[in-house]
């Protein structure tokens, strides 16, 4: 039977991990994979993640299986945490699922039972895994305008204009905060204006939320996700704890869907149940346990905000010590936008050749088009790093 089979072509991302981990040379840097790491390039489990697990290790008396649905008090304590009292929550549904990417995978098999083949806009560019995930669901991806490579912004007219073409067939995936991979973000009143847009068009909005609490801080990032929640009749999205709690292999995620009135929503619960049983049938506990305790113990969840408040600032002081070394050897202004990006990543604007040349010549590794993960850049090699990026751009 494996005669049939080609050879599948690897995830980029973990295909440059692999060949970062093979390099020998000493003073090599992975700004590839995006996870976070501190001072020493280590990413860290946070101490309120290594108490719950004490705590999950003295008090937990059984394996058994959880549920199809998942952790309960995982799902409803990231539901507070992401809408708090914006919206009615007898009309919010949840189930747990592996991490961002498996609640995905549940919202675009439920989009597909809901309307076939349908077509789910994606940002251009975005997450290099949204376009395979929603084909191998059986849905037609397409691309609306989003970052403009000569600003290093978001094209919003162009992006506006997009949306406002759309109809009730369509729908919209945003990321809801710290865009992968530009790092660009919608303004407020640019999220208010999208929200009328949906409610306008009726177009179908989902939201990936991976990275909340890592931009403008836990309340700000949720700004976006909370106006389409009181503006759309109806919208779902993607939350994962990977970056934010530092779960990356725990697989802890939670796809949640917002009905107009609660029967719709118990129908869509139903549905989201049936697809996770049918697929891989539960998910795994111990990274939601751990998340569930956390919001659950008002000592744990100081501590976890303390350290989350942490890592966002340590980005963003990355984020301007590259910006001011690339300023003073490039004397120029035109890697100023990785200052005022959010999120663990920006894209720097070299050609894949450019690319290929740092990583060869320079052992500094990043993605194709470009992006970089910020928390990936050493402290105290920001300055060989910015050399390095002037260099092969000359
Ligand atoms: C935009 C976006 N969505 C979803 C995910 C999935 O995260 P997880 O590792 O929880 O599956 C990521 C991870 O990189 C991401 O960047």
């Amino acid at each position: 039977m494996f005669e049939t089979l080609q050879k599948a072509p690897l995830d980029k991302i973990f295909a440059l991990l692999g060949q970062y981990r093979a390099d020998e040379r000493p003073n090599k840097i992975d700004l590839g994979i995006g996870v976070y790491k501190d001072a020493s390039g280590n990413t860290p489990i946070m101490s309120a993640v290594i108490n719950a697990e004490k705590r999950i290790l003295a008090d937990q008396t059984t394996k058994s299986y959880v549920g199809v649905s998942g952790n309960r008090g995982f799902c409803d304590s990231i539901t507070d945490l992401i809408f708090a009292d914006t919206i009615d929550k007898s009309r919010i549904t949840s189930v747990q699922a592996p991490g961002g990417t498996g609640s995905l995978w549940v919202i675009m098999q439920l989009i597909n039972r809901a309307n076939p083949g349908a077509t789910v806009w994606v940002s251009d560019p975005s997450w290099p895994n949204h376009k395979p995930m929603l084909e191998l669901a059986g849905l037609n991806p397409q691309f609306y305008p989003y970052f403009d490579q000569n600003t290093r912004s978001v094209k919003f007219d162009q992006m506006l204009a997009a949306l406002d073409s759309m109809g009730p067939k369509d729908t919209v995936l945003l990321h809801a905060c710290c865009h992968n991979p530009s790092g660009a973000n919608l303004s407020n009143e640019q999220w208010d204006l999208v929200a009328q847009s949906l409610a306008r068009t009726g177009a179908f909005p989902l939201l990936d939320l991976a990275y909340l609490g890592l931009g403008e801080g836990l309340e700000a990032d949720a700004y976006g996700v909370r106006k389409i929640a009181q503006t759309c009749p109806e919208m779902m999205l993607g939350f994962s704890a990977s970056k934010n709690f530092g779960l990356y292999r725990e697989r802890a995620g939670v796809a949640i869907a917002i009905a107009d009135k609660k029967p719709t929503a118990d129908i869509v619960f139903s549905q989201m149940a049936n697809v996770i049983r049918g697929s891989f049938s539960q998910s795994p506990d111990h990274g939601a346990e751990i998340v569930r305790i956390i919001m659950n113990d008002p000592t744990l969840r100081n501590e976890w905000e303390t350290e989350l408040e942490e890592m966002r600032l340590r980005v963003l002081t990355l984020r301007t010590n590259l910006a001011n070394s690339l300023r003073k050897q490039s004397n120029s202004d035109e890697f100023d936008f990785i200052e005022t990006h959010r999120g663990m990543f920006s894209l720097l604007g070299l050609s894949a050749e450019q690319v290929q040349r740092i990583k060869e010549e320079k052992a500094i590794y990043m993605i194709d088009d470009s992006r970089i993960n910020i928390a990936g850049i050493p402290e105290h090699d920001t300055d060989q790093l910015a050399a390095a990026i002037v260099e092969v751009l000359r």
